[in-house]
């Protein structure tokens, strides 16, 4: 076993947080600032409004830049770390901006990229799961190389992210560009939009509303969900470590969408049952990590239940509503 990751450098450090303002920037940017660092988030609230950094206005150690990284990262000061997670996740952002999905993935990630060269600073892209596609290998592990549909709709979010890890694998080689590459797997919780358009968000309106919860398919396709925390705290030990990866980070419990459709209705405590709706195209059928790799390289492992982390997830709904 490699010796623990330590932490304690990210006290005192400058991390500039690109997609500060989303569900998962927002909170490794609380995280981070939690341990001491100073946070710059960048965002152009495409997919945000700003309201989950609205907490940290005044505060010494956090600004924030409004700006769109296809153009550039406005940010005079130095760096230590970049963290990169701007980009739209949810399936209706991207369908609904597919160019600037691209972009974001390809010019935005060259701009980081480069910021992060001239800064001499360690750069973490958030990429996905779904550069596997829908997986022939299950459990997926870093080595399978995906099977991704390259003209279908959802190849917009696919490729960019094919290509984002592309490029931090071009700018490491040629450059020596110090990075770490998170393949994100399926997170919720707390601040994730209503509207997101993603299963959780979708199954809690529903069953607030005493509707049917939506079910694409016949339900029986999968997914591991990792709750926001863990995620968080992943990203954070892979931000602080040497690893290149790629690396895995996501839950390794798998629920069917049927199951799933039942615990949120446990949670709200309605049951108005589920509705059955056209499956998307592409939508992948198996959906599981191999975490072998965080376990070993970074000691991380999920430590949330699936109950908890809809319990979690319940109440900040339930604020929201
Ligand atoms: N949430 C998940 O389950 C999941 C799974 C896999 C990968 N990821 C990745 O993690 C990252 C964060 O996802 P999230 O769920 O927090 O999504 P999110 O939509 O809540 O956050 C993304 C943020 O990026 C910003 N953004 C988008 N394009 C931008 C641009 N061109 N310039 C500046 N800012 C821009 C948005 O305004 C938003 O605040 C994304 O890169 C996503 O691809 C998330």
């Amino acid at each position: 076993m490699p010796p623990p990751i330590t932490l304690d450098h990210l006290e005192g450090s400058t991390v500039v947080v690109l997609g500060a303002a989303g569900f998962i920037g927002s909170h490794l940017t609380d995280r981070l600032l939690g341990l001491g660092a100073n946070v710059a988030g960048i965002d152009n609230l495409s997919t945000s409004d700003g309201s989950n950094l609205a907490h940290l206005e005044g505060r010494d150690d956090f600004r924030f830049v409004e700006a769109d990284i296809i153009s550039g990262i406005p940010y005079e000061g130095d760096a230590d770390f970049v963290a990169h997670l701007a980009s739209p996740a949810s399936p209706p952002d991207y369908l609904r901006e597919p160019l600037l999905t691209l972009r974001t993935g390809s010019a935005g990630t060259d701009n980081a990229l480069g910021f992060a060269e001239t800064k001499g600073a360690r750069l973490l892209l958030a990429s996905t799961s779904e550069v596997y596609g829908d997986p022939e290998v299950h459990p997926q592990t870093e080595d399978y190389w995906g099977r991704v549909n390259p003209i279908g709709p959802r190849s917009v979010y696919d490729e960019a992210k094919r290509y984002a890890e592309a490029i931090t694998m071009a700018f490491h080689r040629t450059y020596g560009v110090d990075v770490g590459i998170a393949r994100i797997f399926n997170t919720y919780g707390p601040r994730m939009r209503v509207a997101d358009g993603r299963a959780i968000p979708n199954f809690f309106a529903a069953a607030y509303s005493d509707s049917p919860l939506p079910i694409y398919g016949d339900g029986s396709q999968t997914r591991s969900l990792c709750f926001v925390s863990d995620m968080v705290e992943g990203l954070t030990l892979l931000l602080a470590s040497d690893l290149v990866g790629p690396v895995n980070l996501g839950d390794t419990r798998e629920v069917t969408m049927l199951e799933l459709a039942q615990a949120v209705q446990d949670t709200v405590d309605t049951h108005p049952g589920v509705e059955y709706r056209t499956l998307p195209v592409d939508d992948p059928t198996r959906r599981r990590p191999d975490t072998s790799l965080a376990r070993e390289a970074l000691g991380w492992k999920p430590t949330v239940d699936l109950a908890s982390g809809l319990a979690a997830t319940k109440e900040w709904f339930e604020v929201t509503q």
